[in-house]
């Protein structure tokens, strides 16, 4: 297959599958998946992401509270990632800040890099911030 079409089939794979693979994933996989959200283009070479990846199945068990009802099925994932920012570390001109853009480069980079490593990735926006902090603070 040529080249082209082979990096479209891989962004054509990747979907928010719920049904969840409970097999560990490995800290080699887990740190390309950072590495490709760290290729990410920003303004300014800001970078203004943080990951936090959870895959500790104490800090896991924890972080499940934090889940909306409806994201019950996350429950069974072997890891959790954070994708984090703050419109102080990204550009800004004007009313317009690059921050939340530049996070979203990111999360797809890393999106696209575990289709190549046969991973699903589903984004969540359901879930408690204040009890998912607490879940990893106090682990
Ligand atoms: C920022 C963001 C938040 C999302 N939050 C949730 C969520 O809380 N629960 C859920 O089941 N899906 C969530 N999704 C997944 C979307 O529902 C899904 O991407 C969309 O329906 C398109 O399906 P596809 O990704 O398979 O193409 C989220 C997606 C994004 C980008």
């Amino acid at each position: 297959m040529e080249e082209s079409m082979a990096m479209l089939e891989a962004i054509e794979k990747r979907r928010a599958y719920r049904a969840l693979d409970t097999r560990p994933i490995g800290e080699d996989v887990l740190l390309r998946l950072a590495e490709a959200a760290h290729t990410a283009p920003s303004s300014m070479n800001n970078q203004p992401w943080r990951l936090v990846t959870v895959s500790d199945e104490n800090v896991l068990e924890s972080l499940k509270e934090a889940l909306a009802p409806g994201n019950y099925w996350a429950k069974k994932a072997p890891a959790l990632v954070a994708v984090v920012t703050n419109n102080s570390w990204g550009m800004t001109l004007g009313e317009r800040n690059y921050a939340p853009f530049e996070l979203g480069m990111a999360a797809m980079a890393y999106q696209i890099q575990a289709v190549q490593e046969g991973l699903h990735v589903h984004p969540i926006a359901g879930f408690n911030a204040d009890l998912a902090k607490k879940g990893i603070r106090h682990c």
